[in-house]
């Protein structure tokens, strides 16, 4: 039998590395390509079985037609994040697989990294020290103990936050459009609307995933209702932020801290060296102007046990499709849910 032929775009030298390892395991037969889909290099996919792209691979309906005119049938995300492809594109034509857990504990952590490290100020701490500046006016954090934090989707990553938040002693409030009461006693956290979640929090946790729903949920009214000095911090996606209106926020004050590992802009800078050029987005660089704001460039899945669960799930994603016609994590472009049949049988489940 001949192998399959699998196309990676946005290639960076770890994902070579841990899907070369686990081919070792599939033998397919791989092409990486350095660059993002676009429709400037989807031709490119052109004699592969499955196209395989990150979360800054755009499947805009462009793309999803010259994929599709290509008869491949198979889209697989290396990510658990799908707000970049159009599902309704894509829908009878092309399946679209993706990964939909591979490090929430790396996620979730990262996410406590971010908020530590903001109220604690080792990311100024770190520069002073190596210029031998031992001063430490500037630096007061205050106890995480006894503070409440605002988590908002309780999911795999929301859940593994609240349970370390909760290691730390702090009031726990949560807001899901499905909460899960049982983890909710388990763990000693309180669902509670979005408006007390809001006035109530010290720090705001965004765990949900970008929907039509939750775009820009934090904006200039959202902020208006949160605690002066309030610290945010956002995993989930840039676009859950209206970044003018938290850089407002930031200068009035209202705003205590931000923690940042994505950006409604990123496509353009996240993932890549950009040290010899000169920025040109404004808003990004008007963010990185703040102390009080950390920016991370979307590594919170960045661990070793995450780069193997993804090369994993996706070669396993790959194999059952094409050898079983099984779509264990396929995405429904209605219901978003990775086991829904409609694909199949025309109705959600
Ligand atoms: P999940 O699917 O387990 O949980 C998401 C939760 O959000 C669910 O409980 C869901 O009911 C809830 N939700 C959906 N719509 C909502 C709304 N309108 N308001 C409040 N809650 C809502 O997803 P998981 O694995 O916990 O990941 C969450 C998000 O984290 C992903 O969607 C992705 O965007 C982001 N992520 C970021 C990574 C990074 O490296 N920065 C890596 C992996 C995921």
């Amino acid at each position: 039998m001949k192998p399959l032929r699998v196309v990676l775009f946005d290639s960076k030298p770890y994902d070579i590395e841990f899907f070369t390892k686990m081919n070792e395991s599939y033998q397919f037969e791989i092409k990486y390509f350095k660059s993002h889909l676009s429709m400037d290099n989807v031709e490119l996919a052109k004699g592969y079985d499955a196209v395989c792209v990150f979360v800054n691979d755009n499947i805009t309906s462009d793309v999803a037609d010259v994929i599709a005119a290509h008869n491949i049938k198979l889209i697989a995300l290396r990510s658990a994040g799908y707000n970049n492809v159009d599902l309704k594109a894509v829908y009878k034509r092309i399946h679209v697989v993706r990964v939909p857990s591979y490090s929430p504990h790396g996620v979730a952590e990262h996410a406590i990294a971010l908020m530590l490290s903001l109220n604690r100020k080792t990311h100024k701490a770190y520069f002073r020290t190596r210029d031998n500046n031992f001063n430490i006016a500037g630096l007061l954090g205050f106890d995480m103990f006894g503070k409440t934090a605002g988590i908002i989707g309780t999911g795999q990553i929301g859940l593994i936050a609240i349970r370390i938040l909760r290691g730390f002693g702090m009031r726990v409030l949560a807001f899901d459009m499905f909460p899960k009461t049982d983890a909710a006693k388990e763990l000693g956290f309180e669902y509670v609307d979005i408006d007390t979640l809001y006035r109530e929090s010290d720090i705001i946790s965004l765990h949900c995933p970008l929907t039509p729903e939750t775009k820009n949920i934090i904006n200039a009214e959202s902020i208006a209702k949160m605690k002066d000095g309030v610290m945010i911090i956002n995993t989930g996606r840039g676009k859950l932020i209206h970044t003018i209106d938290l850089i407002e926020g930031l200068k009035t004050h209202k705003i205590g801290a931000a923690g940042l590992d994505v950006y409604e802009e990123e496509t353009q800078y996240f993932f890549e060296d950009h040290s010899s050029s000169i920025m040109n987005d404004d808003v990004l660089a008007r963010l990185l102007t703040f102390s009080n704001v950390l920016i991370t460039s979307h590594q919170a899945f960045f661990t070793q046990e995450a780069l193997t669960n993804i090369a994993q799930t996706t070669f396993e994603n790959i194999k059952l499709y094409f050898e079983k016609n099984e779509l264990p994590n396929e995405i429904c472009y209605q219901c978003s849910n990775e086991k829904c049949l409609r694909q199949e049988t025309g109705k959600c489940f």
